[in-house]
């Protein structure tokens, strides 16, 4: 018999519901490359007011996002720093470096899983040096860090690295892909883990359960000039307010998460009672090395990816503690 498969690779295989869909059908469009779409606009103001910035970008992937961010931050001959494993470093075929011209320096997670110290910013970050030298002009954070394991930095921890950072003269982009899950883990507000860099990036389609799409926030001008990136790119897109329709029901999904960080705990002690070495998962990451690797456990009927040398699943909105109980059970 055909076992169902349970898909634990990643958060980005949550289906849009039918309350997605039947908002999608109904949305009110317009041209968003000629003169906006008003569905659009409402989604860039309201995350842009949640995240305490001026202005917002929807773009159709976190890649994308990313990679606007660091082409209005980094000239030629600059380098940026990011934690080791970053999704910017390692995830995004390179872009950072041919597309937006940065050389990039990991840091190590010296300050907890997925951080660095401040220590380490301002070491790497050194002091100006002969005309030879890279100038290292910006620094990219990532909460929750994927690779990582879906660690969580706090309000406290955000605001001292981004003092190294301004101590230093860097900018500062945060990749907050799954920022959603850090607020919900920690039970503050997103705003409150996002305000004072120059960019942050925050997607829509991973464990809020949007189809498509990610929101870049900033100041005006750069938002301004952010659009025009996006165009070269060839992000723009005409009637978007149907997928933008998804992503304003999707922001009603934050609290929500708490569930899946839920499901991954259980999933946690479970794979320990079965003899795997598990770190107690922060969000919605549960990163394990055990007895099954991922092609044994697709024989299983169960869908999880390989990363960093350990087998890494994701809970979400489409699997249930049943569905997670069975995981178990399976194995
Ligand atoms: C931390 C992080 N940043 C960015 C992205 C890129 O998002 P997308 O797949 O929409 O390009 C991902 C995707 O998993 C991610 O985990």
């Amino acid at each position: 018999m055909q076992l169902r498969t349970i898909d634990l690779r990643s958060d980005t295989v949550t289906r849009p519901d039918a309350a997605m869909r039947a908002a999608m059908a109904d949305a009110e469009v317009g041209d968003d490359v000629l003169d906006r779409d008003p569905t659009m606009a409402a989604l860039e103001e309201r995350v842009a007011s949640m995240l305490g910035y001026d202005a917002a970008l929807w773009v159709p992937s976190g890649s994308m996002s990313n990679v606007i961010a660091l082409m209005l931050h980094l000239r030629r001959g600059d380098a940026f720093l990011a934690p080791d494993h970053a999704h910017v470093l390692g995830s995004e075929l390179g872009t950072a470096a041919w597309l937006a011209q940065g050389m990039p320096r990991p840091l190590p997670h010296d300050g907890g899983p997925g951080r660095p110290s401040a220590t380490a910013i301002r070491d790497a970050a050194g002091a100006p040096g002969p005309y030879f030298t890279l100038n290292t002009t910006l620094l990219c954070l990532e909460n929750t860090h994927n690779f990582a394991g879906g660690t969580v930095f706090g309000v406290a921890e955000w605001n001292e690295l981004l003092g190294a950072a301004r101590e230093k003269g860097l900018l500062v982009h945060l990749d907050g892909a799954r920022v959603w899950n850090a607020a919900a883990s920690l039970g503050v507000a997103p705003g409150e883990l996002t305000r004072g860099a120059d960019t942050v990036s925050v997607c829509l389609s991973k464990g809020l359960g949007a189809p498509v799409g990610s929101v870049l926030v900033s100041d005006s001008d750069r938002i301004t000039e952010a659009r025009r990136v996006r165009k070269m790119l060839g992000g723009g897109v005409r009637q978007g307010g149907v997928l933008a329709a998804a992503g304003l029901l999707a922001l009603d999904n934050v609290d929500s998460l708490a569930s899946d960080h839920a499901t991954a705990r259980l999933l946690a002690d479970g794979l320990r009672e079965r003899g795997w070495t598990v770190a107690e998962p922060e969000t919605n990451i549960v990163l394990a090395d055990g007895p099954l690797g991922v092609e044994e456990l697709a024989r299983l009927g169960v869908a999880a990816v390989s990363v960093v040398g350990k087998v890494r699943f994701v809970t979400h909105r489409d699997v249930s503690e049943t569905d997670v109980r069975e995981v178990l059970a399976r194995m």
